[in-house]
């Protein structure tokens, strides 16, 4: 079977060097989708010019943003800066929202450093005229921690709108496994499961149901280290878009906003700083288009153009897996 994915691109400058050639887009480009009119443009999202070039008059119904969190893996900066700099991207997403639309942030909270970005975060929009809706957590199957402490396994998402956006209700795949809760309707005594729409459960606040992307995954984008399941945004999609609205996502990186958008008849306009997750957005759709597939299990976008190169660079397959996994699971 092959096996050549890439490793982190955020932990090798040489390979990156390497793949920047191969990226169709410089910073400051767009790329329009001739098919279905996404965008992808390697921009920086706190650029007012160049967000207002994406956008080009239009409005979005739905926001889903998933920024560097500020933990030690990135490029930690000062709380108080990376406040100001969410500030920025949190302005324009609100002058680019429609009158109608919904917000959501990922967010995490490093628990060896006072919880922060989320709680400053959350502070930050009350300066905003977003109202909040909801703060769900997202359980990570395999988490990091040691014998003295609780098991890291979650996720943040923080919800907000703008007016008065769409809510379709979403269920699981999880079928409904108590009864009773016996309620009276018109005079008769009725039990939850003749009560409701659905055999199954709802998500609620509490997402247990979604399997955090692996390597084993076909969705898997090998070299992405901070990939969201599809499954998680087409849950935001379906529930606070509709067929033919316009999704915007600040923060690419596999591109998964986009890929979901496509799947669910929506347009999507999304950005990342760099060319390389901004080549990677669009081959992803591309490669979805020729061949069904969501992601590069065991190969990677840039094979076509680098067929050996990532061989020479890779190790043994522990630590690939390592390397690929993503970094929020291992640092909340
Ligand atoms: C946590 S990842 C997003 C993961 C994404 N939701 C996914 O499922 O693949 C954050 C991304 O934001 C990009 N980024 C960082 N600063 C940016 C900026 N100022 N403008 C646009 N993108 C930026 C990084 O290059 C990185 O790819």
């Amino acid at each position: 079977m092959k096996n050549n994915p890439l490793p982190r691109l955020d932990q090798d400058e040489g390979l990156r060097q390497k793949l920047l050639p191969y990226c169709r887009l410089q910073p400051g480009e767009i790329w329009t989708d001739p098919l279905r009119g996404h965008k992808v443009g390697c921009l920086d999202c706190t650029d007012a010019d160049a967000v207002a070039h994406l956008m080009d008059g239009a409005k979005a119904n739905l926001a889903v943003h998933d920024p560097p969190y500020n933990l030690i893996a990135f490029d930690e900066r000062e709380l108080a800066d990376y406040i100001s700099w969410c500030r920025q991207w949190v302005e324009l997403s609100w002058q680019v929202l429609a009158a109608d639309s919904a917000f959501y942030i990922w967010l995490g909270a490093d628990q060896n450093n006072q919880f922060q970005p989320l709680p400053d975060f959350m502070l930050m929009m009350r300066d905003f005229a977003f109202q909040p809706r909801s703060f769900i957590t997202m359980r990570n199957q395999r988490g990091y921690g040691t014998q003295k402490n609780w098991m890291a396994i979650r996720q943040e998402l923080l919800y907000y709108v703008k007016g008065d956006p769409v809510f379709t209700v979403q269920y699981t795949d999880i079928p409904k496994i108590l009864r009773g809760y016996y309620k009276e309707v018109n005079g008769e005594i009725t039990e939850n499961l003749e009560r409701s729409r659905s055999e199954n459960i709802r998500p609620g606040n509490v997402w247990v149901d979604v399997q955090q992307v692996f390597y084993r995954m076909e969705e898997n984008v090998s070299g992405c280290y901070a990939q969201k399941p599809l499954k998680a945004i087409e849950r935001i999609i379906q529930a606070s878009s509709e067929v033919g609205d316009l999704v915007l996502d600040f923060f690419s990186h596999s591109g998964t906003t986009l890929l979901s958008s496509e799947m669910h008849g929506r347009c999507c306009y999304t950005t990342d700083i760099d060319p390389i997750y901004s080549e990677i957005t669009i081959q992803r759709l591309e490669r979805f288009r020729q061949t069904g597939k969501t992601g590069w299990q065991n190969g990677h976008p840039f094979e076509a153009d680098l067929p050996t190169v990532i061989t020479e660079l890779v190790d043994t397959p522990m630590k690939q897996q390592a390397k690929s996994e993503p970094v929020q699971a291992r640092l909340f």
